[in-house]
């Protein structure tokens, strides 16, 4: 049986990939710089962990330019799956897998609040982990699941329809025999979303009108708008919402800043004449329930029920460029970087 952990090494020096200065805007590879420290060891109730895949996600725009989160000259704040190579936690053991809060170096000292999951038993390969059962999978399962739950029937718009939040939310909707339409920004994910993750449809939000698209894809009107991104597409899907929708707000990927906040169309009236509800979700309101999401949607994914992809590059240092590539809406999939050997 394979225990789906990678060869990793334990060197005596932590590399660390640190702000060196405060973005504008998205994070890019000439924010970060490189460096070198010792590994140091836990106190009582730390772990010692080794990174072995490092994560970006777009979380970590609003983590970059926010001092209390990521100071200057600290690792990036960020999420990643380590195995742990020393314990002094009772519930966590040596040779454990970890995801969670290890930020972008080689070990991290952290303790259990730091973790989203405990993996003592990986069921999947190790990079699922950190996309569909880790942070972006689970809050596509829980956001949908608690405020609109597809059914057959009902029409969901999704946007960021090909990454990791809406390939979940189309495969999970079409599942549970709603009609499900995707708003991507590429014809290469058009063709992903309907031929791997199931949507019924999917149109490029970059190219013709967006509104017309939405009324002719959907005369009646959407019953859910699972929103990734805000901005200008948000303004325009609530107008092709149908009485009674409700929208769930999971991102907003369209708003590079919101100092100053940004202003727009006024769209209150939509809402009031369409009795629309509005509802946000955050994901890290919910740890608790990470375990059982996670349980659930492996049985999926062992069952073929559920597909992910995940693209593993080496090298600690092609994690700088990643967040400029997720904006770009350049990666193809989620991103990782393998790190436990050289
Ligand atoms: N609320 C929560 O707790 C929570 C948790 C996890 C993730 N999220 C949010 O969910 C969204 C998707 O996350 P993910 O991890 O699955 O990332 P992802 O979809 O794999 O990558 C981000 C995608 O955003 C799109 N994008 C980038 N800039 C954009 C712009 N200016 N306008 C419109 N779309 C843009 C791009 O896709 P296209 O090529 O399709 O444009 C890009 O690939 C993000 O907004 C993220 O912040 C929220």
């Amino acid at each position: 049986m394979t225990t789906h952990i990678p060869p990793f090494s334990t060197p005596e020096k932590n590399r660390q990939i640190v702000l060196a200065k405060r973005p504008e805007g998205t994070p890019r590879t000439s924010d970060f710089e490189r460096k070198e420290v010792a590994r140091e060891a836990p106190g009582p109730g730390q772990l010692l962990v080794r990174t072995l895949y490092l994560s970006a996600d777009p979380v970590q725009r609003g983590w970059a330019s926010n001092p209390a989160l990521t100071p200057i000259g600290a690792p990036m704040r960020a999420l990643a799956i380590g195995i742990v190579i020393e314990s002094h936690e009772s519930t966590i053991a040596q040779g454990d897998i970890v995801y969670g809060f290890l930020g972008w170096q080689d070990y991290a000292i952290v303790t259990r609040v730091d973790l989203l999951s405990h993996i003592p038993t990986p069921r999947a390969p190790l990079p699922a982990y950190a996309g569909v059962l880790g942070m972006p999978g689970v809050t596509a399962w829980l956001a949908l699941h608690d405020i609109a739950p597809p059914s057959e029937g009902k029409a969901i718009l999704v946007s960021t329809a090909a990454g990791t939040v809406g390939s979940v939310v189309g495969q999970i909707a079409r599942q549970a025999g709603a009609h499900v339409v995707g708003l991507t920004g590429s014809d290469d994910k058009i063709t992903r979303c309907v031929s791997r993750y199931g949507y019924d449809a999917a149109f490029n939000y970059k190219t013709g009108d967006l509104a017309a698209t939405l009324a002719a894809a959907r005369p009646e009107g959407f019953d859910i708008y699972f929103d990734n991104t805000g901005g200008w597409i948000l303004d325009t899907a609530i107008r092709a919402m149908a009485k009674n929708g409700r929208i769930i707000q999971c991102g907003t990927a369209a708003t590079s800043s919101w100092n100053p906040p940004p202003t727009g169309l006024r769209n209150e009236r939509e809402i009031l004449m369409r009795t629309l509800s509005w509802t946000g979700f955050v994901i890290f309101d919910h740890v608790a329930r990470f375990g059982d999401a996670i349980d659930r949607m492996t049985d999926l994914l062992l069952a073929g029920k559920l597909v992910h992809d995940e693209d593993v590059e080496n090298g600690i240092d092609k994690i700088t460029n990643v967040l400029e590539e997720l904006f770009a809406g350049s990666n193809s999939s989620k991103k990782l970087i393998y790190i436990g050997e050289d």
